[in-house]
């Protein structure tokens, strides 16, 4: 058995994203990012016309729905000009993921069944993988496009719990140095394993959250840190003793985000054991994606209260951090544990909706186009 500490500092124990389709219907703007790469996947597509079939990853999907449109589009693309190559696509997550959801929504019996792309296309094989990305998942040589999107951020393990904030990029130096310790090793079994993965020509275009040139990243992108928010409200909840001190310091995101340079590493020493492995570096950039809900609130200043907007944005920062807090609390019975975490995210919501300005989660990415020589 794994003793407390051990069990809260592993990812998986703190990971996941809300199931039953919540994810993909609340997380718009990751759907958007996705979107607005379609180009680069396309150039990556018909880059593969000596592939004798197509075996594609989605590393790191979970429910499927917020990428479902690029596979769509990209399959629709292939066959429209008369490729009916087969094709397998195989979407992998941990094994505690949504797969049922993912399944589902690509059969056309959950979600947007015009994008069902297995039931609407020929030759179209999806599967489904739920082992951790830092390690091969595929048989050597056999994929030809892998994909992945706001995944990778994830670590494997968190090294240690940060002691005043809840994310490293509120951590002190030498909690920080220790994040960027772990998730530098955690890139190279990354890329290493897609390595092995990779055909000779094949591709994996990756988009990841990061920090960006001008120190930028998600939900920090001018206005309030949405990172300094969440800790600013659990710590209020320690504060007024509604949860303890091991719980406040439990509630650490297992995640890095990695500056330009730390991703882009591993590519610039010819001698790095991934250069060695094949990979070359093709392009490297950083966008901004706008929050959606922020977006819309600014559209529709005249007819949406500042409560629409709050009752809008809140959900989408639920979507995928809620696991962490709900796990700092796997002590208290779940009554007692729904409760704290409610009123958590409503003080949250509350601010937002008492002064809308500067509350928003822009995303920032840094995007990769990575080939297999
Ligand atoms: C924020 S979601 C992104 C989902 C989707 N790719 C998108 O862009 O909307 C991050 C996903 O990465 C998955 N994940 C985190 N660590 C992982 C790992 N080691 N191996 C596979 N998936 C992982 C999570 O379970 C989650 O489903």
């Amino acid at each position: 058995m794994p003793n407390k500490n051990q069990k809260t500092l592993n990812t998986q124990d703190v990971l996941s994203m809300k199931g039953a389709g919540y994810y993909s219907k609340k997380t718009a703007g990751a759907k958007n990012a996705i979107d607005s790469i379609q180009e680069i996947l396309e150039r990556a597509i018909l880059s593969l016309s000596q592939m004798e079939m197509l075996r594609f990853a989605d590393f790191g999907a979970a429910d499927g729905g917020t990428s479902q449109e690029l596979w769509f589009n990209l399959i629709n693309l292939l066959r429209s000009r008369g490729d009916n190559r087969a094709i397998e696509i195989i979407y992998t997550d941990l094994a505690s993921n949504d797969f049922s959801t993912l399944f589902k929504t690509m059969q056309g019996m959950h979600g947007e069944k015009d994008l069902a792309y297995q039931r609407n296309f020929d030759n179209v094989f999806v599967h489904g993988c739920g082992t951790g990305f830092h390690q091969q998942l595929l048989a050597a040589g056999s994929l030809t496009l892998g994909f992945s999107a706001t995944a990778m951020h994830y670590v494997s393990e968190k090294p240690c719990q940060i002691n005043n904030h809840v994310h490293m990029v509120g951590a002190d130096i030498s909690e920080k140095k220790q994040f960027m310790a772990r998730a530098a090793k955690d890139w190279e079994s990354i890329l290493l394993s897609r390595a092995k993965e990779l055909s000779p020509g094949g591709r994996f275009v990756c988009m990841n959250f990061g920090i960006d040139e001008k120190g930028r990243y998600l939900g920090n992108t001018g206005g309030h840190s949405m990172f300094d928010k969440f800790n600013q409200h659990w710590r209020a909840h320690l504060d007024k003793e509604i949860i303890t001190r091991e719980e406040y310091i439990n509630a650490t995101f297992a995640q890095h985000y990695r500056t330009v340079d730390e991703f882009c590493a591993p590519f610039k020493d010819h001698m790095s054991k991934v250069s060695k492995a094949g990979l070359k570096l093709l392009s490297c950039s950083t966008k901004l994606t706008k929050c959606p809900y922020r977006t819309t609130y600014e559209k529709n200043i005249q007819s949406m209260s500042k409560k629409d907007f709050a009752d809008s944005l809140i959900p989408t920062t639920r979507s995928w951090s809620e696991t962490v807090f709900r796990t700092a609390l796997s002590e208290r019975d779940e009554n007692e544990g729904n409760e704290i975490i409610n009123s958590f995210y409503e003080n949250y919501r509350a601010e937002v909706e008492r002064d809308p300005d500067g509350h928003a989660m822009d995303y920032i990415h840094i995007i990769m186009e990575i080939e297999k020589i």
